[in-house]
C-alpha cells in the first residue's frame, strides 16, 4: 500500500463512529440541559494565541505544537487545546452581550505532537466545556459535578474525581521562591525537564513522571497550604458546594496541571483502569486569561475530556455502546430484468421512512442474501418472476425464517406494522 495515516493520528471507521455518537449525543442532551450551548472553533489559529494563553515556558508551546508558515508567512498553529479559542471567539464575537455568564460546550479535534502510546495521540478528539464571566466558587462545583454527571449517565464507575487548588498569581510568587529553595539541594538529581521547570515554573514538576523527581517531589512543600485567604475562602466555597451537589471528590494536593493559565481551582478525573494515561477528564479556573488575551478582567473555568481515553475507559468496563444498527429491510431481486421493480420498492419503503438496501454489486440471489445476513436485515423482500406476475413479493423474516406473500400495494403498509408496530 502506498499512503499510511500519519504516526500518532488514526481513522476513525463505522464501527467507532455509532460509538462515539453515543457518547456525544448524552453529552449535548446533559449540557443543554444544564445551559450549555455548543461552539466551533477553527482547526488552526495565531500561533501567539496559545503561546501567549497556554505559556512559553509549557510542554505543549516547547515541544509539543503543530506550527507552520501560511502562504504569507504568517505563523499558524494546529489547535492543541480549546480553551484559549473560545476565549477568542468569546472576546471577538462579544460573546458577553449574548448570555453572560456565557456556557459553551464543545467537540474538536486536538492537535499534539507527543509520543503515541496507549491513550496518547497526536490528533485527538475533546468533549469540552467553558464557561465565561462567573467569579464564584458554585459555578466550580457545577462544573465538576457535570462531568461527574457525565460519567454516571454513561455507567461509568471506576473513576475518580480530583480537586486541588493552585492558588492564584499572587500566593504563588512566594509559593514558588519556598519551592525553588526545597528543590536547589536536589537539582542535580532532577531530571533535564524538571532542571528546566525549576526556573520556568517548579510547579510544573509535580506532573513530571520521572521516578526520582517524584519522590523528591514526593516531600515538597505543597502549594494548597500556602494559598491567600482568598484561594482558601474559594476552594472552601468549591468543597462546600461540591457537597451540596453530591458530587464524590478526593482533594489531591499534588494536582497541578501543565498550562499557565490556570489559577485557584483546578481538577482531574482518572481511571486507575488506564495504566500511564490515566487523566480522561481534565479542567481548571482560569481567572487571568482572557485579560491575558486582551479582554476586560473576566472570570472562567472549564474542563476537557479525551474521547479516546474515554472510549478505552468504557472498553475496560465493558459498557456496551451503541453499534452499527442493522438494516430494517433488504431488497433482492431473481434477475437483472427486474432491477427496475426493486428499486421502485426501494425508494418508495425509505420514502415511509424505513432503512432499505440493495445490492449495486448485481450479486446472483444467494451473493445478495448473504448481503443481507452481513447487514443483519430484519426483513428480505424478494422480486422474483413469479409473484411478480401477481403484483406480489416474498417477504422474509430473517429472525424467523418465516415466509409470506405480501401484494407490492400493500407492502410498506406491511412492513410499517411489523417493524414499528403501524
Ligand atoms: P488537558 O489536560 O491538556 O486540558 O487535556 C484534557 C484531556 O484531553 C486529558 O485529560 C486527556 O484525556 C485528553 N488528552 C490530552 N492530550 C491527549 C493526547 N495526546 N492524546 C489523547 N488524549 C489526550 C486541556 O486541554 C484544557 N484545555 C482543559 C480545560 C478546558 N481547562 C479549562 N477548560
Amino acid at each position: 500500500m502506498k499512503y499510511k495515516a500519519i504516526k500518532g493520528t488514526r481513522d476513525i471507521l463505522p464501527e467507532e463512529m455509532f460509538k462515539r455518537r453515543y457518547i456525544e449525543n448524552i453529552a449535548r442532551e446533559l449540557f443543554e440541559r444544564w445551559g450549555y450551548l455548543p461552539i466551533l472553533t477553527p482547526v488552526f489559529e495565531q500561533t501567539e494565541l496559545f503561546v501567549r494563553s497556554i505559556g512559553e515556558t509549557t510542554d505543549i508551546v516547547q515541544k509539543e505544537m503543530y506550527t507552520f508558515l501560511d502562504r504569507k508567512g504568517r505563523s499558524l498553529t494546529l489547535r492543541p487545546e480549546g480553551t484559549a479559542p473560545v476565549v477568542r471567539a468569546y472576546l471577538e464575537n462579544n460573546l458577553k452581550d449574548f448570555r453572560n455568564p456565557t456556557k459553551l460546550y464543545y467537540f474538536m479535534p486536538m492537535f499534539r505532537y507527543e509520543r503515541p502510546q496507549k491513550g496518547r495521540l497526536r490528533e485527538f478528539h475533546q468533549i469540552g466545556l467553558e464557561v465565561l464571566g462567573a467569579r464564584g466558587p458554585d459555578i466550580d462545583a457545577e462544573v465538576i459535578s457535570i462531568l461527574a454527571t457525565y460519567f454516571e449517565m454513561l455507567r461509568i464507575s471506576t473513576y475518580e474525581v480530583k480537586v486541588n487548588t493552585i492558588g492564584c498569581r499572587k500566593c504563588r510568587a512566594s509559593y514558588t521562591k519556598k519551592l525553588r529553595r526545597y528543590l536547589k539541594d536536589s537539582f542535580e538529581k532532577l531530571c533535564v525537564d524538571c532542571q528546566f521547570r525549576y526556573e520556568a515554573n517548579p510547579m510544573r514538576a509535580f506532573d513530571c513522571k520521572n521516578r526520582t523527581c517524584h519522590s523528591i517531589l514526593n516531600k515538597a512543600p505543597q502549594i494548597t497550604d500556602y494559598v491567600c485567604d482568598e484561594c482558601q475562602r474559594h476552594f472552601e466555597g468549591v468543597k462546600h458546594f461540591l457537597n451540596i451537589s453530591g458530587t464524590r471528590f478526593t482533594v489531591d494536593k499534588r494536582l497541578v496541571r501543565g498550562f499557565d493559565y490556570y489559577e485557584k481551582t483546578t481538577f482531574e478525573v482518572v481511571s486507575p483502569l488506564l495504566g500511564a494515561q490515566s487523566a480522561i477528564g481534565a479542567g481548571g479556573r482560569y481567572d487571568p486569561l482572557i485579560a491575558d488575551c486582551g479582554g476586560e478582567e473576566t472570570p472562567g473555568i472549564g474542563f476537557a475530556i479525551g474521547v479516546e481515553r474515554l472510549l478505552l475507559q468504557l472498553e475496560e468496563e465493558n459498557v456496551s455502546l451503541n453499534s452499527i444498527p442493522p438494516v430494517d429491510v433488504y431488497v433482492c431481486y431473481l434477475g437483472e430484468d427486474l432491477l427496475d421493480k426493486a428499486l421502485e420498492i426501494v425508494f418508495n419503503l425509505r420514502e415511509r421512512g424505513l432503512s432499505v438496501d440493495i445490492d449495486y454489486a448485481h450479486r446472483s440471489l444467494k451473493g445478495q442474501f448473504k448481503v443481507a445476513d452481513r447487514l443483519k436485515a430484519k426483513y428480505v423482500v424478494v422480486v422474483a418472476p413469479e409473484e411478480e406476475k401477481m403484483e406480489s413479493v416474498k417477504v422474509r423474516d430473517m429472525n424467523s425464517g418465516e415466509e409470506q406473500i405480501v401484494k407490492k400495494e400493500e407492502l410498506a403498509k406491511t412492513l410499517m406494522e411489523i417493524i414499528h408496530g403501524g
